[in-house]
C-alpha cells in the first residue's frame, strides 16, 4: 500500500473469500487478507502483510479477525416474512395426506395467512416480523427481500410494506419491498378475479408506489394463482411506473411465466422446478437471476427438480432464498436454503454460496454489493470457519461470527 488511507475499519488477519471474478474463477480466496472501509465501502483489500504500521495507527477501528473466513454478507432474496399468524395447523393436515393445492382450495394456504395479517395491526405484524428477520441476520444475512401478498387490500398491503421498511430501519440493514397483490384471489373476489386484478394494477400498484413503498413488483403465475395474460397485465403497468418485475414462475406448472418475466427484461424468475428448455433460453437471453427455493420444494416434498444442468449450461445465474413464508418455507435460515440447494438441487457450495451473495443480490438489482472488491458496499460476515463450503456443508448450527452493515458492526 503506497498511500496512507484513513480506514473508519481496518479489518486484519482473515480469510477472505472475496467471490471476486477478476481474482480466479473460484472463492477469490485471500490467505491472511486484510480490508479496509471508509465511509461504508471498501476501500482498499489485500494481504495483511502490505499494510503498513502507519495505516494501522492511523485506522479508527482496527479487528483483529483471527483467521476467521470473511465474506460478502448473505442477501436473501426472496421472502415473505411479513405475516400474521403462522401454519403450523396445516403442516399437520399435511402431513395427515392433505395436500397444498387442495387446502389452498378450501380457503385454508395462503388466504388463512390473508385473514390473520389483516387482523394484526401495523406494530403487531412488525412484532411477529422482528424476530424472523433477526433469525436471518443472526445467520449471516446484511441484505432482505420483503413481499407484500397477504393483505390483499390495499390498506393491508401498504400495512406490509410499511411494516418491511420498519423492519429495514429497526436493524440498520436493506430491505428491498416486492409487492405481490397478485398473489392470491382475495375471498371478497373469489368470483371476480379480473375486477381483482384491475383493482391491483390499477388502484394498489400505483398508489403504493406513489408512497415509495415498492422497489420491485411480483406475482404469483400459477394455476392457483394468476394467469400468464393477468400478470401481463401487471407487468405493463410496472413498466409503466419504472418499476422492476419479478414473478413465481413454474413452481408448480409450467405456465411460461419464467419467459414472460424474461420478456419484460425481469430481474428474476423464482422456484422454476417446471421450466421448460424455452424459460432457460429466454432467461439466458435477458439475463433474468433463476431464484431457487429449495426449502419450498423440500417443505411440499417436491420431486419435481429446477433444470439446474440447463441453467447452468445456459449461462443463468443462480440465486438461491429461503422463501420464509408461514405455508411452504417456514425457514429461518439462508444458509440451511445453501446446504439445501446443494442435497437437493446438486449446487456446489460455490455456486450456493454466489447464490446467497452475488447473484442475489443482482436478482435484487443491486450491484453495489455481493462480492468483496474496492467500491463495494462494506457489508460483511465473519464465520465460525475456515473454509467457505462449511457455509453450505454445516447444517444448522451458529456459524456467523459477526457481521458488518456498511462497515459499520451489526
Ligand atoms: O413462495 N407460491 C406462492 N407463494 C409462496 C407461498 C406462500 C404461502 O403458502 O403462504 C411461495 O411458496
Ligand atoms: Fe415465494
Amino acid at each position: 500500500m503506497t498511500d496512507r488511507p484513513r480506514f473508519d475499519l481496518l479489518l486484519l488477519h482473515a480469510r477472505i473469500a472475496t467471490l471476486d471474478p477478476e481474482r480466479d474463477a473460484g472463492y477469490g480466496l485471500i490467505e491472511d487478507g486484510a480490508l479496509g472501509c471508509i465511509d461504508g465501502r471498501i476501500a482498499w483489500i489485500g494481504r495483511s502483510d502490505d499494510v503498513s504500521p502507519q495505516t494501522r495507527e492511523q485506522a479508527a477501528r482496527v479487528v483483529d479477525a483471527e483467521q476467521h473466513l470473511l465474506t460478502p454478507g448473505l442477501i436473501d432474496c426472496h421472502t415473505h416474512l411479513v405475516f400474521g399468524g403462522d401454519r403450523a395447523d396445516e403442516f399437520e393436515m399435511r402431513l395427515e395426506g392433505a395436500d397444498y393445492a387442495a387446502i389452498a382450495r378450501a380457503g385454508g394456504g395462503i388466504l388463512s395467512s390473508v385473514r390473520a395479517t389483516r387482523a394484526a395491526s401495523e406494530d403487531d405484524l412488525l412484532a411477529q416480523a422482528l424476530p424472523r428477520a433477526r433469525d436471518l441476520l443472526a445467520d449471516g444475512v446484511t441484505t432482505l427481500e420483503i413481499k407484500s401478498g397477504y393483505g390483499l387490500d390495499l390498506q393491508t398491503e401498504r400495512r406490509m410494506l410499511r411494516v418491511a421498511r420498519r423492519i429495514g430501519d429497526a436493524l440498520g440493514i436493506t430491505v428491498r419491498t416486492s409487492f405481490l397483490g397478485l398473489h392470491a384471489l382475495p375471498p371478497e373476489c373469489a368470483d371476480d378475479a379480473e375486477g381483482y386484478v384491475a383493482e391491483v394494477c390499477d388502484r394498489m400498484l400505483p398508489t403504493l408506489a406513489g408512497e415509495g413503498l415498492i422497489d420491485a413488483v411480483d406475482a404469483f403465475c400459477e394455476t392457483i394463482g394468476f394467469t400468464p395474460a393477468q400478470v401481463r397485465r401487471l407487468f405493463d403497468q410496472a413498466r409503466t411506473l419504472g418499476l422492476p418485475v419479478k414473478l413465481h414462475a413454474e413452481q408448480l406448472s409450467d405456465q411460461g411465466g419464467a419467459a414472460l418475466t424474461a420478456s419484460f427484461g425481469g430481474l428474476s424468475a423464482d422456484h422454476l422446478e417446471y421450466l421448460s428448455e424455452d424459460g432457460v433460453r429466454a432467461m439466458a437471453e435477458a439475463g433474468t437471476v433463476a431464484v431457487l427455493l429449495p426449502g419450498a420444494f423440500y417443505a411440499l416434498r417436491e420431486t419435481k427438480l429446477p433444470p439446474i444442468e440447463s441453467l447452468r449450461a445456459h449461462g443463468v445465474p443462480m440465486a438461491v432464498g429461503s422463501d420464509l413464508n408461514p405455508g411452504t418455507a417456514p425457514m429461518r435460515s439462508l444458509r440451511l436454503a445453501g446446504n439445501m440447494a446443494c442435497t437437493l438441487f446438486r449446487l456446489t457450495p460455490l455456486e450456493a454460496l454466489r447464490g446467497m451473495t452475488v447473484h442475489a443480490a443482482r436478482a435484487l438489482g443491486l450491484g453495489d454489493r455481493g462480492l468483496l472488491a474496492v467500491g463495494k458496499r462494506a457489508d460483511l460476515a465473519m464465520w465460525n470457519a475456515r473454509h467457505p463450503a462449511e457455509l453450505s456443508y454445516w447444517i444448522g448450527g451458529r456459524l456467523n461470527h459477526r457481521s458488518y452493515v456498511a462497515g459499520r458492526p451489526v
